[in-house]
């Protein structure tokens, strides 16, 4: 029997999971295992939280509880998502365990003994207002390989190139935003470079890989392959590293070590040995990832299994990234769509569905529309294979007293669609063992069309009166479709096919035995509808799935121009009419210390007297510019609905910087104007502002407005 171990990436337990981490990861992986266990393969699916690393410490550290409690919260909602979702792992662990530290600990010391391991000094990224070293994604500059602005410290999301944190050209602290300083130490380092070699070879002979990523690999390889720091300093959520006191391992090192130490857990309880799925050469190795991971899982992780003595995985499916309405997700536009808040309108097997005929087996972006979500589900799931279950159930029901009817002479047609029938449990199993998921839900969806088309053709509500045994055939063969079709397509709409075996009286059956599931004078019961069709009144409220209280936003949001920006607290300790235009005011704003002169255009909304004293919100990093013959440092924030002005008024201290709760910021040296314009912030009905769904503050206090309406833009 074939061994397959199937993992899913390792989803971080610092925020919610949304349709992205589904399509690419969960869904492809539980499709593609379910399908296995039908075969009578010896799988097992394994995931974990990770759990480890900076961005998790600093979180927990926010909300004042342990790391521990915090990834805990995650690990429990994550389970909640994939087992609404239909995520069938056989273990989900985490990589905050004891069988973890000690695979982490046998993988290092295995790389130690095999002379990869070694001990070098580095200049380290230290920020000395937080008092911390910056590793990974709290520091933020312009990517080494290919000069992208506003890139984290571990890996280029424009390149994908990885680099280290120090590397990074115009550094800036990603928590205060101040310029860090260079400090020594000694950290230890993977020979990733010893490899190089075998990584080649391993790329070039390993025929289950995708094209286009071996090719975009083979380049980095090319260029040669930097040895990898797999040392963090504390404060750090991880592993120790044996003998040192505040050195840990970087996260990146345990998290693909949690696929291993899942599967210890998961043998454990199974009275299995994991040693069989992981070193043994008649077992394959799948993971699953979304293509943001792809240099290690292609590069950092098989060597490390190299060093270790372990298996090499079989293949690496790697898919896109998930756009919704054709944009990033944004959490402003309403595009950001948790599984939570999809799985409170629609039920998990319509989103199965849809993402699988629109997920390739490659890296180009998928795409998530409303409304083809809507139009695909009505007219395949309900039109299609709904309305073909239902008449032919429905109709043996009715006409055969629920009975399946012996067939009699089967002609043209009938051998035809028979021959259909009995060749599609192997078709789409080609297209499963290749991992052409989507092709091989093609396939069955091709089928159902021809099954209505037969129906159809036999005009069964006809022969029932003229010749009875044509009749009796034509249903026969229709219900023998119908149980093939509850069985292959199971890994896709696992609750729908249950439903459907539930009408046939069946309690499922290997992917093999599908053709036989249905037989003559089989009793069956009287089919309710599969589907509920989407109204389009359901699908009309787009917006209403935008999520507040995400605890880091990742990537999603790099494109706002909010992160840029430099927003402070600024009193206002003098006002004059501009000398050159009516409609102007010059303004002398204090930030704590240091005074600027600002052009502000407020002249119709405020009094002179109405000004004196008041603290608001000022963008501090925008260009300078003369406007009217005066230069203007800065620039005052209004909220506009088209009819009243307000200032943004904080009440916090002169030169307090003014974020978003939960939003990661990196003011850029110089901002523009333009993309001031673009900017997504607005006034709330409680008199707040809003932006990327979180509250404006300024120490803890909230910013607002007064006299403007709801909704009222920031210009
Ligand atoms: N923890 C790492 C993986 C460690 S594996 C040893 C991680 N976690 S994640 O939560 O950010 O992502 C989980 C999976 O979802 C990854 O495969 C990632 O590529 C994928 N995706 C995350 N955001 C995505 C989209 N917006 N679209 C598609 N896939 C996305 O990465
Ligand atoms: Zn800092």
């Amino acid at each position: 029997m074939a061994k397959i171990l199937v993992t899913a990436a390792l989803p971080y337990a610092n925020g919610p999971l949304h349709l992205g981490h589904l399509a690419s990861t969960y869904l492809p992986s539980d499709i593609f295992s379910r399908y296995h266990r039908l075969k009578g393969n010896d799988i097992v699916f394994v995931c974990a939280s990770d759990e480890h690393g900076t961005p998790i410490q600093i979180n927990a550290e926010k909300a004042g509880i342990k790391p521990e409690e915090f990834v805990k919260k995650f690990h429990e909602e994550h389970s909640e998502d994939f087992n609404a979702m239909g995520v069938s792992f056989d273990m989900f662990y985490h990589t905050h365990s004891h069988e973890n530290q000690k695979m982490s600990d046998h993988f290092f010391e295995c790389a130690n003994k095999a002379g990869v391991i070694f001990k070098k000094k580095v200049l380290l990224t230290y920020c000395e207002n937080c008092k911390r070293y910056l590793p990974d994604r709290y520091v933020k500059g312009e990517c080494p390989a290919c000069g992208a602005s506003d890139q984290y410290g571990d890996v280029c999301e424009a390149c994908g190139k990885t680099h280290a944190g120090n590397e990074l050209k115009n550094p800036k602290c990603a928590i205060c935003g101040k310029t860090p300083v260079k400090k020594e130490d000694e950290h230890y380092f993977f020979k990733l470079s010893l490899y190089e070699k075998r990584l080649k070879e391993y790329l070039e002979t390993n025929k289950n890989l995708q094209k286009s990523v071996k090719n975009y690999v083979s380049g980095w390889l090319k260029g040669g392959l930097k040895d990898w720091d797999i040392t963090r300093n504390g404060p750090y959520f991880g592993f120790k590293i044996p003998g040192e006191e505040d050195k840990y391992y970087y996260v990146w090192l345990d998290a693909p070590i949690g696929y291993v130490s899942s599967t210890v857990k998961w043998a454990e309880g199974a009275n299995r040995n994991w040693e069989d799925f992981w070193k043994s050469k008649d077992s394959r190795i799948v993971h699953f990832i979304g293509k943001d991971i792809i240099y290690f899982h292609y590069l950092f992780w098989p060597a490390l299994l190299m060093a270790a003595g372990f298996e090499l995985p079989s293949a690496i499916p790697t898919r896109g990234y998930l756009t919704v309405e054709s944009e990033k997700m944004s959490k402003s536009r309403g595009t950001f769509i948790l599984l939570k808040d999809y799985l409170a309108r629609f039920s998990s097997d319509y989103l199965r569905y849809y993402l699988t005929t629109s997920t390739p087996n490659s890296t180009v972006d998928v795409n998530f529309s409303w409304n083809e979500f809507q139009s695909k589900c009505n007219s395949d799931l309900s039109d299609a294979f709904g309305n073909f279950v239902h008449r032919t159930l429905a109709f043996i029901s009715a006409r055969y007293g629920g009975v399946v009817p012996k067939p009699s002479v089967l002609d043209d047609a009938d051998i035809e669609f028979q021959k259909k029938i009995d060749s599609l449990p192997e078709n789409v199993a080609k297209q499963m063992e290749a991992i052409e998921i989507k092709r091989a839900l093609e396939e069955i969806m091709a089928f159902t069309h021809a099954c209505n088309k037969y129906f159809n053709e036999a005009c069964p509500w006809k022969t029932i009166q003229e010749k009875k045994e044509k009749c009796d055939t034509t249903l026969y063969i229709c219900a023998r479709a119908i149980g093939v079709l509850s069985v292959v397509l199971e890994p896709f709409i696992p609750n729908t096919t249950k439903t459907l075996q539930g009408f046939l009286g069946s309690k499922g059956a290997a992917w093999d035995d599908a053709v036989s599931i249905v037989s003559a004078g089989q009793k069956i019961s009287e089919p309710t509808p599969l589907f509920k069709k989407i109204e389009d009144s359901e699908i009309s409220e787009k917006g209403d799935s935008v999520k507040k209280d995400i605890v880091e936003p990742k990537t999603e949001d790099e494109g706002d121009p909010f992160t840029r920006m430099a927003l402070r607290t600024g009193k206002i300790i003098s006002a004059v009419e501009h000398p050159n235009a009516d409609k102007l005011y010059v303004l002398g704003v204090d930030f704590g210390g240091e005074k600027r002169a600002i052009v502000a255009g407020i002249k119709g909304a405020y009094k002179i007297e109405e000004l004196l004293d008041k603290k608001a919100v000022f963008l501090t990093n925008i260009k300078p510019t003369k406007i009217r013959g005066i230069e203007s440092q800065g620039m005052v924030l209004v909220a506009d609905d088209g009819k009243q002005l307000s200032l943004l008024f904080s009440g916090a201290e002169p030169g307090d910087v003014v974020s978003a709760e939960g939003v990661s910021q990196n003011p850029v040296d110089v901002f523009l104007f333009e993309d001031f314009q673009k900017n997504t912030m607005s006034a709330t009905k409680d008199n707040g502002v809003n932006v990327l769904g979180a509250s404006l503050v300024c120490a803890g206090k909230k910013v607002y407005v007064e006299n403007v309406s709801c909704g009222a833009k920031i210009r």
